[in-house]
């Protein structure tokens, strides 16, 4: 064998030894538990032979706790770029069969490597996480490696999409930086979450807490609202990575990319015309009309299982991709409470930072009231909703099916926080309150002074029908020009789209500052 052969092989050797990690048992125990290695995810997630892995080779330089013995080429984590669906992504996988995944001063440097290829090039990055965290012989060299992870999750937030996949445990200071990325997808019953694990609780407070009551997917996807997604697999959480992909621009400078559909602009749906109940109080299901408005009724929800009473997440419309933000009045009748306003509010502002016009469907009795809410900040988090809107620059399409009341009407995408077309359908109520509510505050009084029972609620029935007549419509709102348009609901999706494009080239610039002051 020629010296260069004996090179070559020696190359392929070292390559296929990295390529095994921690080793085939731990590959074995990875399997066992019914996860994937973290090369096995990144090749289902990129398109076929489009990898091209970095830093294969490098290891890490820590000598304490015998570590100078144990020495795994790649250190910890897969790391380099690819293609999904033809587009050019930087991902990094750790490795749970090197020490458990655990970051050191290394493989935080991999890692933060890519980030700055994602950055520089302009592509998303996509992290998936499985690890035991700070790798404990590495002391503070490893807090400055996550320290590091972060500030660049930081300075990448609203210039590339960050996206977090947690395949395995993801604990301690390290859950920040998913927390830091614009989306967060878990495994359920493989993957978990927290600051501090159950033993740790269980000393400090004496609460007894399993780790996938404290930070299963089902919590963080339903209770807490960390994830944004709870896939049952890998296989559907790879696949809802690449989907949500599929929406976005490749960074804030470009558009999302348009797809052909067959789906004709101007369809339109009967269905639509019926769809609002007579009694006012009675809820529908805001899903059929999203399905019924969107190329192909294909609608990827982001926060399915978390304040359901709003529905945020993508769809195309004539081949465009929008997110869509609606009340839903089959839950809580689509009131906005605490979680509600910080959900839409994170929606809309990664809408507006990645140029996605965003199509608001309001059917919304008002605020949540109670001390809950209060004492929970409603106040500060349901201005978070408003600043989201009335900061957003991208095009801004409102349609109002029914109720639309009071400070939630404000909030939810109006015509004075720059909302571009306001359209309203018929049956649409646009007023500070509803009807009951208002005739109990302005005739409380004559209706206190009303000799019998029958001769009040006679007056609060006139009243009401008074109140109904002059706001229980669109027109009052259409006169004043605050809704551009009432429109038939059949054709509501002929009307978003042609509105949609006749804002595609919309600029719209914020005064000049440092950074804006958002309530948190
Ligand atoms: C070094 C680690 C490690 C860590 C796991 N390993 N975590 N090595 N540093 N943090 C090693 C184990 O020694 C073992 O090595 C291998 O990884 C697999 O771990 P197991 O325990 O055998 O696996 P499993 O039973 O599945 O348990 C997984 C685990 C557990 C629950 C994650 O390993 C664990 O509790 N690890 C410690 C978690 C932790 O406290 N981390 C520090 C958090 S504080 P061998 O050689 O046997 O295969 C933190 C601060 C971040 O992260 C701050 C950022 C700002």
């Amino acid at each position: 064998m020629s010296i260069q052969q004996e090179n070559i092989s020696k190359l392929v050797e070292r390559r296929a030894k990295a390529r095994l990690g921690g080793g085939e048992k731990r590959i074995e125990a990875q399997h066992q538990k019914g996860k994937y290695t973290a090369r096995e995810r990144i090749a289902m997630l990129l398109d076929e032979g489009s990898f091209e892995e970095y830093d294969m080779f490098v290891q890490h330089r820590c000598t304490n706790f015998g570590m100078d013995k144990q020495h795994f080429d790649g250190d910890g984590v897969v790391t380099g770029c690819g293609t999904i669906g033809g587009r050019l992504v930087y991902v990094f996988a750790q490795d749970f069969t090197v020490t458990g995944g655990s970051l050191s001063k290394t493989m935080s440097e991999k890692i933060c490597k890519v980030m700055d290829m994602a950055v520089r090039n302009g592509a998303p990055c996509i992290g998936l996480n499985d690890s035991g965290g700070a790798r404990i012989q590495e002391g503070i060299d490893a807090l400055a490696g996550y320290a590091e992870i972060f500030e660049r999750n930081i300075l990448a937030s609203g210039v590339i999409p960050q996206i977090s996949g947690i395949f395995g445990p993801c604990a301690g200071g390290a859950v920040y930086s998913p927390a830091l990325t614009d989306f967060t997808l878990m495994v359920k019953n493989t993957s978990y979450m927290f600051l501090t694990g159950p033993a740790v609780v269980k000393s400090v407070i004496g609460e007894e807490v399993t780790q996938e009551e404290l930070g299963g997917a089902s919590v963080h996807a339903t209770k807490s609202g960390v994830a944004h997604f709870a896939a049952d697999s890998e296989e559907e959480g790879i696949a809802t990575i690449k989907a949500l992909l599929s929406f976005l621009p490749q960074n804030n400078t470009e558009e999302a990319p348009r797809v052909p559909t067959n789906d004709p602009y101007n369809r339109v749906d009967d269905a639509l015309n019926s769809i609002i109940p007579d009694n006012p109080n009675k809820p529908y299901d805001m899903y059929a009309v999203i399905g019924s408005i969107v190329d192909d009724g294909a609608f990827l929800e982001v926060h399915k299982g978390f304040a359901k009473n709003i529905i945020v997440g993508f769809a195309h419309m004539n081949g465009r991709s929008v997110g869509i933000v609606a009340n839903q009045p089959s839950m809580l009748a689509g009131a906005l409470d605490i979680n509600a306003s910080r959900k839409g509010a994170r929606f809309v502002r990664f809408c507006d930072a990645f140029n996605i016009p965003i199509v608001t469907l309001v059917d919304v009795p008002g605020f949540l009231c109670g001390t809950h809410q209060e004492y929970g900040a409603i106040i500060s988090n349901g201005a978070k909703l408003l600043y989201a809107y009335g900061e957003a620059t991208v095009p801004k399409v409102t349609v109002t099916l029914r109720k639309s009341y009071g400070g939630a009407h404000i909030v939810m995408s109006c015509k004075q926080l720059r909302g571009d077309i306001n359209y309203a359908w018929p049956s649409a109520n646009i007023a500070v309150m509803g009807a009951d509510g208002a005739v109990n505050v302005l005739y409380a009084k004559d209706m206190k002074a009303a000799e019998t029972p029958d001769e009040a609620k006679a007056i609060f029935e006139a009243k009401k029908k008074e109140y109904e007549d002059l706001f229980s419509n669109p027109y009052q709102a259409a006169q004043k020009g605050y809704i551009d348009d009432v429109i038939e609901p059949r054709n509501t999706r002929f009307r978003v789209i042609r509105a949609l494009e006749q804002l595609s080239a919309k600029k719209l610039d914020l005064p000049a500052k440092k950074h804006d002051n958002l309530p948190l």
